[in-house]
């Protein structure tokens, strides 16, 4: 059994390698290393160097190797900039997708596991928030996703792909071992952020509005340990080859926590002042993000086990800490 990983070089991608190669499967891998590091990359896994805009490429890799399920993490991921270059993201996110969906049907690959987002939701009407609220996208990144999982829908009725899309809320972390972890330049998530302030790599970092309606003003997020998330991933190709239906899932902790209370903590996991000062609300920034993770519990008996922000900070930090220019790079910006 061997698993293709679109975007296997990225933050998530490449968590889900090492994963998959723990657990036995036989992996290969596409990235056009656009945002993605060779250093992430497992070094038992097959490398493709490529993007999946190329139907040549992509079809190409489906003609060599043996492939029985695809996990799809292959797209620009960023709300700021989905708002900046709206075409960029329909052409990466949804026009790769719909080159994957393609080659898959041409090479009769019947299951894919796809990277999708709380994003999809936009302003929910209530929180936790459940798979059934309507999905209200408020930026071209969560309109895109939303995009290729309708496009999984209806391929699945014309072809039989069978899929499961996972809508994650916020991942931070790394690897226990701290092999790998997360470096994205620019860096905009709040969790790299911190760290890269503690670390003083930063003079001091902004948090974006205190005027929000929560108890300290801040905005509350659900942050989900990287690792824990993967999990989910596995199950959910488990589910898919036992023979399980097409399907959508949240992934989160069923927490919130504030930016201030994030940074709280990791004052106490690093030991180190973390200066702030308070900037503006930053624009599309929704007050209160919680999921309900209660269905991938109980229909993939997924059962996230590092779900503290102690440990999630914890993991991060060994990796920050370990490789404070990331995967080499000195400039962060
Ligand atoms: N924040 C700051 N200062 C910073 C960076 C972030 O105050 O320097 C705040 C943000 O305003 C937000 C919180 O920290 O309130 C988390 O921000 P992130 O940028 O880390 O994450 P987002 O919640 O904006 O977005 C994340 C993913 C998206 C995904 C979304 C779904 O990055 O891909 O969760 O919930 F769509």
């Amino acid at each position: 059994m061997s698993i293709l990983v679109l975007g296997g070089a990225g933050y998530i991608g490449s968590h889900a390698v090492y994963q998959l190669i723990d657990q036995g499967e036989h992996v290969f891998v596409i990235d056009n290393l656009e945002t993605g590091h060779k250093e992430a990359l497992h070094p038992d896994a097959s490398f493709y160097e490529g993007d999946i805009r190329d139907i040549d490429f992509v079809r190409s890799v489906f003609a060599k190797e043996s492939i029985d399920a695809v996990i799809h993490f292959a797209a620009n991921s960023l709300v700021g900039e989905s708002m900046q270059k709206p075409l960029q993201y329909f052409d990466n996110n949804v026009y790769g997708t719909q080159v994957l969906l393609q080659a898959m049907v041409e090479a009769g690959v019947k299951h894919i596991v796809f990277s999708s987002t709380a994003a999809t939701y936009g302003e929910p009407e209530s929180v936790p928030i459940m798979e059934s609220l309507p999905t209200k996208p408020t930026s071209t990144y969560g309109e895109t996703k939303l995009t290729m999982e309708k496009m999984m829908k209806w391929t699945e009725q014309a072809h039989g792909i069978k899929y499961v899309s996972l809508r994650y809320f916020n991942v931070a972390g790394a690897r226990g071992t701290a092999e790998i972890g997360e470096d994205h330049r620019p860096e905009s998530h709040l969790v790299p952020i911190i760290l890269q302030t503690a670390l003083q790599q930063r003079k001091e970092m902004t948090i974006f509005g205190e005027d929000y309606d929560t108890p300290d003003g801040t905005c509350i997020r659900d942050y989900v340990h990287v690792e824990d998330l993967i999990d989910a991933h596995l199950l959910a190709l488990t589910y898919l080859r036992n023979g399980g239906t097409s399907n959508i899932f949240n992934l989160g902790s069923n927490q919130g926590f504030s930016v201030k209370e994030m940074i709280q903590t990791a004052e106490k996991v690093t030991g180190k002042e973390i200066p702030v000062q308070i900037g503006k609300r930053r624009p599309g920034d929704p007050s209160t993000l919680i999921a309900s993770s209660e269905k991938a519990k109980q229909i993939l008996g997924w059962n996230p086990t590092r779900t503290s922000i102690t440990k999630i900070i914890e993991d991060a930090w060994n990796w920050h800490s370990s490789h404070p220019t990331g995967y080499g790079r000195n400039d962060l910006s």
